[in-house]
């Protein structure tokens, strides 16, 4: 349980907000690069932290962002004409570069200078695997560049990212992710031999007659946990460890690649999961992983993307949605799943979580209402370690250290099996390293096929 003053300091992220601040001294994933496919392509519309922009690719391939509202008197640079390495706004022909700069100003006499004292809000860009980053915060110099493992492997080894829109607050999307137990219901199975319910992957079925017992750790970075169940008789134990990394990424454990989710507010009530994958090592990238995160469209078989407006909030949105209870088939409730939704993605989740809802319905979660338990233990650290943060850099200015010490992002999640009894952290440090030159191991038996 919350406040409700500490829930829309998390839950806030407009400009000016707290959370948006410290949001903002970030590197965010905002669009995949093959929504500019080419050079002087089509202008798009963009919003993240509730700010609306527009993205394009130059003449010389860079990714360039700025603010939508001309500069001069505010018409849309959606329609501005994207040429010679730079937009220039069709309504009375200012010329922006990436950098904001005003490169051109034909509605003044030639000997004017008043075009090299207006400056845009712009936003660097960089694109790197399949994925373009940006920084939408205060600093001269943005600091460094993360060093995921989806950032530094190389691009034939990353997968593209697979996206899903919600209509809700960011944090209840991320906060599902921490959350082990529900692996055991809304992905469960009805029984251990229930029938594959015929589309997306098969659900889960636990063996141990216990839930899984969580424990907490916090980190520099933000936290992780394990999710421990017991098997082989009580003779093993098997762990399910996943990160949280300030301010809004996960790792979640699906044994066999490298992965970074990232739950990023386009405003207070939308937020896109993004989910990149990487196989660390050489060579194509194995068909295992690059089939499972097929980006395409990865809801095809459950009606997929729906047709997009010009409103980034349709972006990346499911045809199966809130409004059509996406889609849900009794049949598959009668016969397979404990809900008749198939395990696709985070569609379940997304069930789960985007009809949480405030006191007058309005999609952000009231979570003063709620009643934590053991289960929860993750997302109780979570929010400490958030709020914390965010009332850290509130009274001293200062930034969680990952911000600039990107060190502290070469971690990983990963899936072990311990003897029973076992000292988990010290016994994972490896598998959690992304530099201690372990594999990533998996156990095909032991660990289901889980996202
Ligand atoms: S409003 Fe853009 S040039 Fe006038
Ligand atoms: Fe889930």
């Amino acid at each position: 349980m919350l406040s409700k003053e500490d829930n829309d300091l998390l839950c806030r992220v407009g400009p000016g907000t707290p959370m948006g601040k410290l949001m903002r001294e970030y590197w965010i994933p905002c669009l995949p690069s093959s929504e500019f496919s080419e050079p002087d392509g089509p202008v798009k519309r963009m919003r993240l932290l509730g700010e609306n922009f527009v993205m394009w690719r130059g003449t010389d391939g860079q990714v360039g962002a700025m603010s939508e509202a001309c500069p001069h008197r505010g018409a849309s640079m959606y329609f501005a004409r994207n040429e010679e390495c730079g937009l220039r706004c069709v309504y009375h022909g200012w010329k922006f570069d990436v950098h904001g700069n005003c490169i051109d100003m034909p509605s003044e006499p030639s000997d004017s200078t008043f075009k090299d004292k207006i400056k845009a809000r712009a936003y660097p860009c960089r694109d790197i695997n399949h994925m373009i980053w940006i920084y939408m915060g205060p600093r001269d110099t943005p600091p460094p560049l993360p060093t995921f493992e989806v950032l530094t492997c190389p691009p034939e080894r990353v997968t593209e990212a697979n996206i899903m829109m919600e209509e809700a607050n960011w944090l209840q999307n991320m906060e599902g992710d921490m959350d082990t137990v529900h692996l055991d219901w809304v992905h469960g199975k009805l029984s251990k031999d229930a029938p594959y319910a015929g589309v997306g992957i098969s659900g889960f079925w636990n063996e141990d007659a216990e839930p899984p017992r969580l424990d907490v750790q916090a980190a520099p970075y933000g936290a992780y946990y394990t999710a421990k169940r017991t098997i082989n008789d009580g003779a093993d134990e098997w762990h399910r460890i996943n990160q949280f990394l300030f301010p809004f990424h996960t790792m979640i454990s699906s044994g066999h690649h490298a992965v970074l989710r990232s739950f990023i507010p386009v405003d207070d009530e939308h937020a896109m999961l993004m989910s990149q994958s990487a196989a660390p090592g050489d060579g194509p990238m194995p068909a295992s992983i690059a089939d499972r995160m097929d980006a395409s469209d990865p809801y095809k078989d459950w009606g997929g993307y729906a047709e997009r407006t010009n409103d980034p909030r349709s972006y990346f949105y499911t045809k199966a949605n809130r409004h059509n209870d996406y889609m849900m088939d009794p049949e598959i409730a009668e016969k397979s799943l404990n809900i008749g939704i198939p395990f696709i993605a985070n569609l379940q989740d997304r069930a789960m979580t985007e009809l949480m809802c405030g006191p007058d319905g309005e999609p952000l979660y009231d979570r003063t209402q709620e009643h934590l338990g053991t289960s929860d233990a993750m997302i109780i650290m979570m929010r400490s370690q958030l709020l914390q943060a965010v009332k850290h850099m509130e009274k001293t200015g200062e930034a969680p250290p990952n911000v600039d010490d990107v060190s502290l992002d070469r971690v990983r999640c990963a899936t072990v099996v311990l003897p029973a009894g076992s000292d988990w952290v010290k016994d994972s440090e490896m598998a959690r390293n992304a530099d201690s030159g372990d594999g990533i191991s998996f156990d095909h038996h032991l660990v289901p096929e889980i996202d």
